[in-house]
C-alpha cells in the first residue's frame, strides 16, 4: 500500500495541508498523526499529560515511545493507503532528534517524504495564532531557518536509505490551496 510521510515545522501548516488535499479528492487515503499515536502510548506509561510535553521528554523515552508509535502504524499501511503526519526532526532540548531514524524508517517504507515549508515570519505568527490552544516553542527566524535545513537534510537522507522521493511543498501566507494540489499530485 501506498505510504506518505507529510513533515515540516511544527505550526508550518502541514496539517491544513492534508485535510484541504483530502478535501478536494476521492482517494481514500486515512490521515495518521505520529504525534497522537505517541501521545497514546507515552499516556499509557504515565510519562506525559499532552503532546507538547512529548519533546521534552528523555531522548531515550522519546525514541522508545517512537519505535511502538512507527509499528503500530505501519500494522496499519498494510491494509489501506497512508498520510503519516509528523517530523523528520524534532527539536528537543538536547538537540534535533530524527523523527524517522532507521528504525521508524524500516517499517514504514514510505514511498514519498513531503516537506512542508513556509518562510520563517509566517510560522512565528501561526504559532502565536494556536497559543491558546498549544504550548508552542518560540524560535527566532534564524533558529527555524536553521530548523527547516535540518528538516530537509533528515528527509533527504531517509531517501537515500529506502529509495524514497522527496517533495518539497511550499504553504505560503495565501497558498493553501496551491499546497493542497501540489500534494494530491503526490497521492497515486
Ligand atoms: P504534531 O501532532 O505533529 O504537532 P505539531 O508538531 O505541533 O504540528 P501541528 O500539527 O500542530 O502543526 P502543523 O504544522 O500541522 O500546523 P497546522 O496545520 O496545525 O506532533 C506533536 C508532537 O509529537 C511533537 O512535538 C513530537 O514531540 C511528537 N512527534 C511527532 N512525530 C514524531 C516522530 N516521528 N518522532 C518523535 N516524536 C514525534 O497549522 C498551524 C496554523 O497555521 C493553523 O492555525 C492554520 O490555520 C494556519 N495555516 C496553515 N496553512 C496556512 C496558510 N497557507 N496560510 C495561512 N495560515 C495557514
Amino acid at each position: 500500500m501506498t505510504l506518505v510521510v507529510l513533515t515540516g515545522s511544527p505550526g508550518v501548516g502541514k496539517s491544513t495541508v492534508a485535510n484541504k488535499a483530502l478535501q478536494n479528492t476521492t482517494k481514500e487515503y486515512k490521515t495518521v498523526n505520529y504525534g497522537d499515536k505517541m501521545l497514546e502510548v507515552a499516556k499509557e506509561r504515565g510519562w506525559v499529560e499532552d503532546r507538547d510535553q512529548m519533546r521534552k521528554l528523555d531522548p531515550e523515552k522519546q525514541k522508545e515511545v517512537q519505535k511502538i508509535a512507527g509499528e503500530k502504524i505501519s500494522e496499519m499501511s498494510e491494509t489501506q493507503p497512508i498520510i503519516v503526519d509528523t517530523h523528520s526532526t524534532i527539536k528537543t532540548p538536547q538537540g534535533y532528534l530524527p523523527g524517522i531514524p532507521e528504525w521508524v524508517l524500516k517499517p514504514l517504507d514510505p514511498d514519498t517524504i513531503v516537506v512542508v515549508e513556509a518562510q520563517p515570519k509566517e510560522i512565528i505568527n501561526r504559532r502565536e495564532k494556536d497559543a491558546g490552544e498549544r504550548v508552542r516553542d518560540k524560535e527566532t527566524t534564524k533558529e527555524l531557518e536553521q530548523h527547516q535545513e535540518m528538516n530537509r537534510a533528515a528527509a533527504m537522507a531517509c531517501a537515500v536509505l529506502n529509495g524514497a522521493t522527496v517533495k518539497i511543498i511550499e504553504n505560503p501566507d495565501g497558498g493553501l490551496e496551491q499546497a493542497a494540489e501540489s500534494l494530491l499530485k503526490v497521492l497515486k
